[in-house]
């Protein structure tokens, strides 16, 4: 097969873990016969810096004819506590998702034995946890119009919008991913205060007959937040609107312990984005310390996704699974008394894995 995929590393820890990902995404290649072409890109603070714009329209060009993007992360602190900055990192990454129509946010929630420890809840509270987050990604109220301030700057307002078209297209893909795994769709909503909301609710139940093995489920999102923490193990496929979707998947990472090890796709209109749940880690930047089995598991989703290569992307989970089963880990997730072992170590491990196996 022929791949056809743009590399934008981003800001902070970005570059490093790219480099990982991109060579664990070469030996495979190289392994199974397919022929990789990719090209980089910038974006976030570093082209800010460079050419002024977080997704300069070079970059989206790139996007536009690939296959897939493979995304490190943004952001950058000089940003943050400035209040004079035109432009910021966060805007190139939402100019990216609607130019690419990157409508549909997909988070996988795992648990991995050896990280329950880890996990803020009671490791049998978590156990078996595995579900996936379906946040809808370029609607509501992060784009929807007017939003701003009254001319006398003492009110502000942003507004909340949804199609019929934009809840159909989330919802159906919810029910498809169901259907591949264990039959249950929770949606979840405000409909009791929301007009959003009840458009949504109104638009899934005409869809939910269309799939009748799996069951539909409906949730307040107040209610959600709880009963991701109080019973992780009773959700499939979860799908919410923009901004629910953005609290609750933040949420729902930090619930296995795993953080550093989560994978995300966006799935969209022109092409997809594969990239780590995490930030850019700013602090730790040249460092080599950070942690790119995020960043791997990733690459591993694109296989999946954009290419339909499930074998090669088995390959590179149980690389991941053998480097952590032999202590092969960064220092955040290593055990104690154990040497942690640097960013490109562990892609050098994985590597090598992926040769022999
Ligand atoms: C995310 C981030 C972004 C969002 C920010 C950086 C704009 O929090 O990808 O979840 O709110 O969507
Ligand atoms: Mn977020």
């Amino acid at each position: 097969m022929k791949m056809n995929i743009a590399v934008l590393p981003g800001d902070g820890i970005g570059p490093e873990i790219i480099d990982v990902a991109l060579n664990v995404t070469k030996a495979i290649c190289e392994k199974f016969n397919h022929e990789l072409s990719y090209e980089f890109g910038i974006c976030g603070a570093t082209a800010i810096d460079k050419v002024g714009n977080p997704y300069p329209e070079e970059t989206h060009e790139l996007c536009m004819k690939s296959d897939a993007v493979l995304f490190g992360a943004v952001g950058d602190p000089k940003f943050d506590n400035d209040p004079t900055a035109k432009v910021r990192p966060e805007q190139g990454l939402l100019a990216m998702r609607k130019r690419l129509g990157l409508y549909a946010n997909i988070r996988p929630v795992e648990t991995f034995e050896s990280l329950l420890y880890k996990s803020p809840l009671r490791a049998e509270l978590v156990k078996g946890a595995n579900f996936m987050c379906i946040r809808e990604l370029t609607g509501g109220m992060y784009f929807g119009r007017p939003q701003g301030r009254s001319e006398d700057g003492d009110t502000a307002y942003d507004t909340c919008v949804y199609s019929r078209e934009e809840i159909t297209r989330i919802v159906t893909l919810a029910y498809e991913y169901a259907m591949k795994r264990r039959k249950k769709v929770t949606i979840v909503d405000k409909a009791n205060v929301l007009a959003t909301s009840r458009l949504w609710r109104e638009v899934s139940k005409e869809i939910a007959p269309n799939y009748p093995e799996v069951e539909t489920e409906f949730m307040f999102v107040d209610n959600a937040a709880m009963r991701i923490i109080q019973w992780p193990t009773a959700f499939d496929v979860m799908v919410t609107e923009n901004m629910f979707g953005d609290i609750l998947t933040d949420e729902a990472s930090v619930i296995t312990g795993s953080m550093g090890l989560l994978p995300s796709a966006s799935i969209g209109t022109y092409t997809s984005v594969f990239e780590p749940i995490h930030g850019s880690w700013p602090q730790a930047a040249g460092q080599n310390i950070a942690n790119p089995l995020a960043t791997v598991l990733s690459a591993a989703m694109m296989l999946e996704y954009a290419f339909n290569l499930k074998e090669e992307a088995a390959l590179i989970r149980k690389a991941v699974d053998a480097s952590m089963d032999q202590n092969v880990r960064t220092q955040d997730i290593q055990v104690e008394g154990e040497k942690p072992f640097s960013t490109s170590e562990v892609g050098e491990w994985l590597v090598a894995y992926i040769k022999k196996n």
